[in-house]
């Protein structure tokens, strides 16, 4: 679904470097794209303004083939950039984690890149606990190991106007950069004001007698055994049901992916990528916005007809020809507020300069608080900013590389367990479907699909979709008797009904298991008690020592996990301080930073210490790897 980005290989470089060429390494950690595009943006830029400079985009994953190797590379490069996200519970993106490891867990050593000056452009949300933790990390790094920071790092915030931010960062580097860049005979001039151009892809426009069909989006198996986000695996959709009872007025929906006859390979507590389709309703209405048929049978291009690649920061292409139908399901985030790129692009093809002025004035630093409120604050999606304004009809080429981002996999905690469905995966995905500020009804666009889903029980003509399994370090101990706490409300449950289901089946092979306790919480035990009678199970079975629930909507006062976690405070932390693990599953921003403030205080009264120490408790089973949060 989303080929690799392609980087120039190892052996194209320094040995053919002109002596008055300057090599400047552009490094990305991307989860969704944004820090990639924003690589290729700050490339794009580097080298128009300095004929100087020999830019390279490097995704951090492809940079070295092993420890050894970043450490020999790395002692070559003389001028790097790194734009990297925090992802997660403050965690770095999936293409970072190998880099990250190696360089903030490395032996203590001589600085030892003295040779290197270097800037960091972080990505994260201010809302997240970590904010930017990772960029902030290699920062600091990076600075204790030797190397120069030639300007501070700038901190993008996603909550607000990252690409404000990515600019405002970008201004202050060009004054460092004119020193290290400029050519000799314009030393004294200032640098050129630089217009990024609006990318665009070749569009190949092939006609339905055309021997290619559209079919290519459900090839995407690599056929190896390495399923990733690059090279998702085709399954289908096994089973569907409804968890809420007819009584709630919202929905979770319980899915399996089918396994069989895949190599697909899962382990309790990992995460499972998806790629969804846009509903029918979304994908008809872009269509219809962009003036194009469904029909339309197409592929685009990064290069020009000649073979030679196009410029600006093209992300890499979807496989075609598909129908327009295809694409837009496919590989267009129609739903997501548009970012100010895009909203440029929309400028750039509206036929009514009154449209085409307000939409520059979006994208422009003077239309920062309008852009806010508007599009961030009012979650406008992008087909409603479109539909604002109807004559903004950008061609294909256009959409789908700068107006409409690439569809992204969402990230599941997988709710069941190898050893006791080792050919299913089973999610368990709250459906979004609620008003926006502007009164639309915004669906999200997974949960939305697998609402909608056909599964193989009932037709075989079933869903299906191209998945990938995300390793994680959310694990049961190693040892069945080990105690173990698990805080789960809501979807947060998914994880531990996959524990749950190990231990049942450690449990039937004759191990010892450990106390467990589960605290589970929704909003009423008659709408959204989630696999109750499962849950009963377990405790009959003794997989379960103690279900603690919490209901949020039953009584005047709201009842949540950590209020019950509060009750049993002497209790939890005998388990702990034992020697057991705790773990914390769903929503970072409120209930798992509720419950990690409950946690602090449980330490502090039970141990009787003051707060310092309870945090440096904490902090100390966090770093055991007996605090365990699987966040979102
Ligand atoms: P509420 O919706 O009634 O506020 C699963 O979503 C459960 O988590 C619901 O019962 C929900 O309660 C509850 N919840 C919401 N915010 C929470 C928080 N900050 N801490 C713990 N539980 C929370």
């Amino acid at each position: 679904v989303v080929p690799k980005l392609v980087t120039l290989k190892d052996d194209e470089e320094e040995e053919d470097l002109d002596p008055d060429k300057v090599k400047v390494a552009v490094f990305f950690g991307t989860q969704t794209g944004t820090a990639e595009g924003f690589a290729k943006a700050l490339a794009e830029e580097i080298k128009a303004r300095y004929e100087k400079a020999v830019v390279k985009v490097i995704d951090l994953d492809d940079y070295a083939a092993d420890d050894d190797q970043y450490e020999e590379k790395l002692k070559k490069e003389t001028l790097a950039f790194f734009m990297v996200a925090t992802y997660g519970d403050g965690e770095p993106t999936d293409n970072a984690a190998r880099f990250y490891k190696w360089f903030t867990e490395g032996k203590e050593r001589e600085p030892w890149l003295q040779q290197l000056a270097y800037g960091i452009f972080a990505l994260g949300n201010r809302q997240y606990e970590h904010f930017n933790k990772i960029g902030k990390v290699i920062d600091d790094q990076l600075s204790e190991q030797g190397a120069k920071r030639l300007v501070p790092i700038g901190l993008g915030d996603d909550d607000q106007c990252i690409e404000d931010d990515f600019t405002a960062w970008r201004e202050q580097l060009w004054p460092e950069l004119d020193l290290i860049l400029r050519g000799e005979d314009d030393a004294d001039s200032v640098s050129t004001p630089y217009t990024a151009a609006i990318s665009e892809y070749r569009v190949v426009i092939h006609d339905r007698t055309s021997t290619l069909y559209d079919n290519n989006h459900e090839s995407i198996a690599n056929g190896d055994a390495a399923y990733d986000v690059h090279h998702p695996c085709r399954v289908n959709v096994a089973v569907k049901r409804e968890l809420h009872t007819p009584e709630s007025d919202r929905s979770c929906i319980h899915l399996e992916f089918d396994l069989s006859g895949t190599s697909i390979v899962y382990g309790t507590g990992d995460h499972v990528g998806v790629f969804a389709e846009n509903c029918d309703e979304t994908v008809e209405e872009a269509a219809k916005l962009l003036s194009q048929p469904l029909d339309l049978l197409f592929s685009i291009h990064s290069d020009k007809a000649d073979g030679t690649l196009l410029g600006g920061s093209l992300p890499p292409p979807f496989p075609g020809p598909c129908s327009l139908r295809t694409a837009l399901a496919c590989y267009a985030d129609l739903l997501s507020p548009p970012r100010k790129a895009a909203l440029l692009a929309l400028a750039a093809h509206a036929s009514e300069p009154v449209e085409a002025e307000k939409l520059k004035l979006l994208s422009s630093p003077q239309g920062k608080d309008e852009y806010s409120q508007w599009v961030v604050g009012s979650q406008r999606s992008l087909l409603e900013v479109m539909a604002e304004f109807p004559s903004s009809k950008p061609p294909l080429g256009v959409f789908f590389a700068a107006v409409a981002p690439r569809l992204q996999a969402r990230y599941y905690s997988i709710s069941s367990s190898p050893r006791f469905a080792p050919s299913r995966v089973h999610v368990t995905c709250a459906v979004v479907n609620g008003p926006s500020p502007t009164g639309r009804i915004h669906k999200g666009v997974c949960s939305t699909w697998m609402k909608n889903a056909t599964p193989l029980e009932t037709h075989t003509d079933c869903s299906w979709a191209p998945i990938f399994i995300r390793p994680s370090n959310f694990k049961l101990p190693d040892d069945a008797s080990t105690p173990i706490i698990m805080v789960g409300p809501g979807t947060g449950l998914a994880p531990f009904r996959g524990f749950l289901q190990e231990r049942s089946a450690l449990k039937r092979e004759g191990a010892e298991l450990g106390p467990a306790i589960l605290f589970f919480g929704c909003r009423n035990r008659r709408m959204d008690f989630i696999y109750e009678n499962e849950l009963n199970d377990f405790v009959d079975q003794g997989v379960i020592s103690e279900l603690i629930v919490a209901f949020s909507r039953e009584g005047s006062q709201k009842d949540y996990v950590q209020h019950k976690m509060m009750e049993k405070a002497a209790q939890v932390w005998s388990l702990i301080s034992g020697g057991g693990y705790l773990y914390v599953c769903g929503d970072a921003k409120g209930m798992a930073r509720d419950v990690h403030r409950s946690l602090h205080t449980i330490v502090q009264t039970q141990e009787n210490v003051d707060s310092t120490k309870a945090e440096a408790t904490v902090k100390k089973l966090q770093m055991d790897g007996r605090y365990l949060r699987d966040v979102w």
